[in-house]
């Protein structure tokens, strides 16, 4: 098949780029920048604020795995970045005659007040609400989630890190799970991904600067009301839905 990834350079989309073209399929991987190093897969330059470039990276493709991701907290500004891009792909998509579009989303974040969350859920909306056949897949954060938190929030030597429990999964496993959706072809939701492990995010992100050999004084950042409150719950972690098998600690010694 050919499949565009789209945030293909990302750490979700690169994962699926890997795995679809180690399938055989043919990858494009999108991004602002435009470039890929994965082996099989072509770089196509656009940009999912404006739609510039989705007609050309769109033509002839058989499916769009949306890893698209946007780095905001606050509900408008993520909404609206997340529900246009998804609209303007859905609009290349019918276009062009695409007839899978498979989402990438997070597990348990129905009901949540925190923006970012509700901007999942909007996008999810959008998806399921529009006219191509569909797959959501939701997965849990990834073992470089904490290594990402801990890039975004510094002030000097301090790191801050919201005190936050999951069961965090290997993205290599997730790209395999994208790919097994582009496979399957529109399925609605898919069955939720998540880790072997429960762990504590602030310990992740300690345990990763380490690793990485990287100095830093890792806060716990405890956010308040509901929001913390669910983040501390393990809730992210989810219950049921498929287990991946490469602990946190496996996925470290193999080098971050
Ligand atoms: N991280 C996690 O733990 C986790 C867990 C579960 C689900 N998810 C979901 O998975 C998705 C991907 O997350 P991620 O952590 O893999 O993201 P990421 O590493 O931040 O990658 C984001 C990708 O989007 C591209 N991008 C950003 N703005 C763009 C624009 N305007 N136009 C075109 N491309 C753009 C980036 O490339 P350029 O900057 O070069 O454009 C990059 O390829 C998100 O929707 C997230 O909610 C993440």
């Amino acid at each position: 098949m050919d499949v565009l990834v789209v945030g293909g350079t990302g750490a979700a989309g690169r994962a699926a780029a890997v795995a679809l073209a180690a399938r055989g399929h043919h990858v494009r991987a999108l991004s602002r920048s435009g470039t890929t190093d994965v082996p099989g897969a072509t770089g196509y330059r656009g940009d999912l604020s404006t739609g510039a470039g989705l007609k050309e990276a769109m033509t002839g493709v058989d499916a769009v795995v949306d890893t698209y991701n946007v780095t905001s907290q606050s509900y408008e500004v993520a909404r609206k970045a997340f529900v246009g891009a998804t609209e303007r792909l859905l609009a290349a998509e019918e276009a062009a005659g695409v007839r899978h579009h498979v989402l990438l989303s997070i597990v348990a974040i129905d009901g949540s007040t925190f923006g970012y969350y509700r901007a999942k859920v909007a996008q999810e909306g959008a998806v399921a609400g529009g006219s191509v056949p569909y797959t959501i897949l939701r997965a849990t954060q990834f073992h470089e989630f904490a290594g990402q938190l801990a890039d975004r929030i510094k002030l000097g030597p301090l790191v801050a890190v919201p005190s936050m429990v999951t069961r965090p999964v290997a993205v290599s496993e997730v790209g395999e799970a994208l790919a097994d959706a582009v496979e399957a072809g529109p399925s609605g939701r898919a069955p939720d991904l998540h880790g072997p492990r429960v762990e504590n995010v602030v310990d992740m992100a300690r345990r990763t600067l380490k690793a990485r050999g990287q100095r830093g004084i890792v806060v716990p950042l405890r956010l308040p009301g509901s929001i913390g409150r669910m983040m501390r719950s393990g809730q992210l972690g989810g219950t049921d839905g498929v287990a991946g098998v490469l602990t946190f600690d496996e996925w470290l010694r193999r080098g971050t």
